[in-house]
């Protein structure tokens, strides 16, 4: 009689408190070998804290885990590593200054005569990439590096480790959609070959294209399980969320009034001064939301750069209702009336050892009502964040903790909330979904339409060309810092768009 091999990795009745919040409650969770598992659930549900107490960054207040059914105790990644156990982390973890190779070995460099031997180790990473279908240059230097290649050196830093369960917290929020078909085939042949592969996502399209196993946590509980053969995304929505969520969005045809921003022969530098916007002509009215579409890195970061004042305009003009802003200060720029979700809230958005209420008026604190006469009133700062944090649903609801400890998910509530509350001419929305779960896609999507019927301009500018074709009324597209392409979303060709995406020509 044959006894089946105990799991990879099992989590039994796991608890886990911060303060008063309930991170993990009495979660059980089961990994097999060679099998590609799925994480799901809301934003603040629970998942990175499972996964951090699976890789020994947090001890769990009760419960335990087991390796090939053994209780193990890991005390930091460096247990967790020697138990074969590699992780992505939802913000990387690389030391930009040294190169692909150093990061790689960092750690367990090879060395000769007691040297770190640097050939050796970018011949290794060099053999790793291959195997793995993960090619990069390992010489290069992890800052130069565009994020989805940073991604590729974090797991091949789990990989050289050789690893036989590999957890990805939201591995795929900051990849394109090139990147993420791409990664999703790794992580098929990574299972392939054995390995248990943790996946976090809240794209439900990914959980159905790869995971074998999937598990859905809310508010720190494991609430269901599925597998793909037996579900789809709407039912996993509901399980996620805990209602029924509405999938795409309805929304009334625009009408749009005046030009309120104006862009006219934009020419931008990027970081390493080259021309990155090639002379860039685009309005947006009042009413209308206008959408930005086209593989990141063709210019769409410094666009939204320059428009609010975050980088130096070379030559061109950009007026708000006429009057220019080019050349402007980013709080200036606000001031004037527009607003900006930007792409990377942990750099420009937020101030993680500040509160959620602080973090709701950064940018405002010095005018009335939050001080006056340069004297700060607590009372009006505390009334607005009460406020934008029961209207966007921010978990938890307490104005008083340290925006570092949210969820990244509700990290994002925070910034659109303050954002939206400015009462703006203009809206700038960089990837405003970014690591949103569903349920809170579709409410900030709704917001945008809500301000957009006001009145507001939006430009939003995504990864997602279903976002910007799910709401924009007019679709540009940005293609090696040009708009190649400007037309009504009514009725538009995805192929056509897809193709001028990838060309800048439409044959
Ligand atoms: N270090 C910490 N200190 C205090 N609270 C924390 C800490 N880490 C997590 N939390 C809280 O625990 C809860 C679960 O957070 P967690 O990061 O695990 O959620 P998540 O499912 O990964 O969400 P997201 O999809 O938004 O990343 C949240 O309410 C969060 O605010
Ligand atoms: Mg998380």
């Amino acid at each position: 009689m044959s006894v089946a091999a105990p799991p990879a990795l099992e989590v039994l009745g796991v608890t886990k408190r911060f303060g008063d919040v309930l991170a993990n409650e009495d979660v059980d969770f089961r990994v097999e070998r060679g099998r590609v598992h799925a994480l799901l659930g809301e934003n603040g549900a629970g998942k990175s804290t499972l996964v951090n107490i699976i890789f020994g960054l947090y001890r769990a207040d009760s419960g335990e885990v087991r390796r090939n059914g053994e209780v193990v105790h890991l005390n930091g990644p460096r247990d967790a590593i020697d138990s074969r156990i590699g992780m992505v982390h939802q913000h990387f973890q690389l030391v930009p200054v040294l190169t692909v190779a150093e990061n790689v070995v960092l750690g367990n460099e090879p060395t000769r005569r007691g040297v770190v031997d640097l050939d050796e180790a970018a011949s290794v990473v060099r053999a790793l990439a291959e195997r793995f279908g993960l090619e990069i240059d390992p010489w290069a230097r992890v800052e130069d590096l565009p994020i989805g290649l940073q991604q590729r050196v974090e797991i091949l830093r789990a990989l050289f480790r050789e690893v036989d369960i590999l957890i990805l917290d939201e591995p795929t929020a900051v990849l394109t959609p090139q990147e993420t078909t791409h990664l999703l085939g790794v992580l098929r042949g990574l299972a392939d070959t054995g390995v248990a592969v943790v996946f976090i996502t809240h794209k439900l399209r990914e959980v159905m294209a790869v995971a074998d196993d999937i598990t859905v946590m809310r508010r720190g509980k494991v609430v269901g399980s599925a597998v793909p053969a037996e579900t789809d995304e709407a039912s996993l929505a509901s399980m996620m969320v805990g209602r029924s969520v509405e999938l795409s969005l309805e929304r009334t045809p625009a009408s749009p009034g005046d030009k309120v921003l104006t862009i006219v022969d934009l020419v931008v530098n990027d970081d390493r001064r080259s021309q990155s916007l090639n002379g860039i002509n685009l309005d947006v009215r009042a009413g209308e939301v206008v959408g930005v579409a086209g593989v990141e890195g063709n210019g769409q970061r410094e666009l939204v750069e320059a428009i609010t004042g975050l980088r130096g305009v070379v030559s061109g003009s950009i007026t708000l209702e006429g009057v220019e802003i080019a050349g402007m200060s980013p709080r200036q720029i606000s001031t004037m009336g527009v607003s900006h979700i930007p792409e990377d809230r942990e750099k420009f958005g937020l101030i993680g050892a500040h509160t959620v209420a602080d973090n709701m008026v950064l940018n405002r604190y010095h005018q009335p009502p939050y001080s006056r006469h340069g004297i700060r009133s607590p009372g009006a700062v505390e009334d607005n964040a009460e406020r934008l944090v029961a209207e966007f649903d921010v978990r938890p609801s307490n104005i008083g903790a340290m925006v570092a400890t949210l969820s990244g998910g509700n990290k994002q509530k925070v910034v659109a909330a303050r954002e939206f509350s400015h009462e703006a001419k203009v809206m700038v929305a960089a990837q405003p979904t970014r690591g949103i779960d569903i349920g809170n896609i579709e409410f900030i999507h709704r917001r945008l339409i809500e301000y957009r019927d006001a009145g507001m301009a939006i430009l939003l500018v995504s990864a997602e060309l279903d976002e910007v074709l799910g709401l924009a009324d007019r679709v540009a597209v940005i293609y090696g810092g040009q708009i190649v392409a400007i037309e009504s979303a009514d009725g538009i060709d995805r192929d056509r768009v897809g193709r001028l995406m990838l060309s800048g020509t439409d044959n």
